[in-house]
């Protein structure tokens, strides 16, 4: 068996399946490029996760699904009727969530340079909870609240711990800044926290969670690092408790990743709900819920994304599969950021005697516009499909329109 393999991508008679169907005869049916989601494995994933929370703890959990991760619409209205909560960033993805069917009272709202736009989109839908980025977000939120005089608004605190850790500089969220040197943006710093608190409280809202969110891509090494920030949010937790702040709920964030690299041990998201189940406990607060915001784990590698190959091309002795998609408008990871690794699969020819090292090139006028450099599978011929997997996650909702090609076809099934 590949490392890759799941009950969601597998491989027989030397092809690729997804889901139990031939992954060539989906390209086939439904052309190329293309993106298929699992359903099955989406709830295999969110099963996973409310069990070891009901396992580990005594409170009632919510698992926000972070939607910017994939906002496709059928993805979210399977969450809403397993009673999954959402965590969302913009009043679009609000709006969208609750066209899927998700209440407001199940939607935490957590923007970043929030405007006053924003602030009055929000503030207008009863029930949703509004996660206060900053203590300068105080002076907006105070100039639009006289609009909704007789509303308490729910508002929860987004602090940032002081640590963080991510896949890439450019994701993580915590910390001063970034090991490039990127001041980070996000959160209140720990000295702020208590005085944000007292703020919306006396400017009419109600405070009811602390929430933090150290980064994303997270992989078995990082554990000992996140351990040690769920023990700072615990503690500030405690701090809020005693200044007079009961909190309703604590949210950890996301951050969890799938596999995307044979070569890097899985992120122990079990023992990581057992220790945050536990140091909640052990603190004595008096919180009713507890909150985690999952987005790659849930759906990352639920999504596959296919590929024709046109041709294959030689120059300076490099071999290119020459694909009809670009990574920009359908797996841009790889060309944002460089550390994303996809991995690639001959969907028709999975292993070969004949392999070599491929470039998978895309259609965009781009150097950096390849999906994976020089990986070694079997030489792929015109008519080939490659599937690029672990694409459900950060792929369609990061894809643009440049080079003015379309974005393609999504699927579930
Ligand atoms: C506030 C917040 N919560 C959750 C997530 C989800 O992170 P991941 O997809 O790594 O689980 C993000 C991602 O950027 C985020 O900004």
């Amino acid at each position: 068996m590949n490392w890759w393999e799941t009950d969601f991508v597998a491989v027989r008679d030397n092809k690729l399946w997804i889901a139990g169907r031939d992954a060539a005869a989906l390209a086939e049916r439904y052309g190329t490029p293309l993106y298929v989601y699992g359903k099955d494995r989406i709830l295999e994933r969110y099963a996973r996760l409310d069990d070891a929370l009901a396992r580990h703890s005594a409170l009632p959990a919510r698992i926000c699904y972070a939607m910017k991760a994939n906002p496709h619409r059928g993805i979210l209205r399977l969450l809403q009727r397993r009673g999954g909560w959402i965590d969302a960033v913009s009043p679009c993805e609000v709006e969208t969530a609750l066209k899927a069917g998700f209440p407001a009272e199940r939607i935490l709202f957590t923007g970043t340079s929030v405007s006053r736009a924003d602030l009055r989109a929000v503030f207008a839908i009863d029930g949703l909870t509004v996660n206060i980025d900053a203590a300068e977000q105080l002076d907006l939120m105070s100039e639009i609240k006289p609009e909704f005089p007789s509303k308490a608004v729910r508002v929860s605190v987004r602090w940032n711990p002081g640590i963080g850790r991510g896949f890439n500089p450019r994701v993580v969220t915590a910390g001063k800044r970034s090991s490039d040197g990127t001041p980070i943006k996000f959160g209140v710093e720990p000295k702020k926290v208590i005085g944000v608190f007292a703020r919306a409280r006396k400017l009419g809202f109600r405070p009811v969670g602390l929430h933090q969110h150290l980064g994303s891509g997270w992989v078995r090494e990082d554990f000992g690092l996140v351990r040690a920030a769920v023990d700072r949010l615990v503690r500030q937790a405690r701090e809020v408790e005693k200044a007079g702040f009961p909190l309703e709920f604590l949210d950890f964030g996301g951050g969890f990743g799938p596999r995307y690299l044979k070569n890097r041990a899985v992120f122990p998201v079990e023992d990581y709900i057992a220790y945050l189940s536990d140091a909640v406990a052990k603190a004595g607060i008096a919180v009713k819920a507890l909150a985690i915001e999952p987005g790659k784990y849930m759906v990352g590698d639920a999504g596959v994304l296919l590929l024709g190959v046109e041709y294959v091309k030689e120059s300076y002795g490099n071999i290119f599969a020459c694909v009809d998609g670009g990574t920009f408008n359908t797996v841009p990871r790889p060309a944002i950021y460089l550390q994303a690794h996809h991995e690639i699969v001959n969907a028709c020819r999975v292993e070969g005697t004949a392999k070599a090292r491929i470039t998978v090139a895309g259609n965009l006028c781009e150097t950096g516009d390849v999906f994976g450099r020089e990986r070694s599978m079997p030489l792929p011929i015109s008519g080939d499909i490659l599937a690029v997997l672990c694409a459900g996650a950060y792929c369609r909702s990061m894809a643009s329109n440049f080079n003015l090609r379309e974005i393609p076809r999504e699927i579930l099934i």
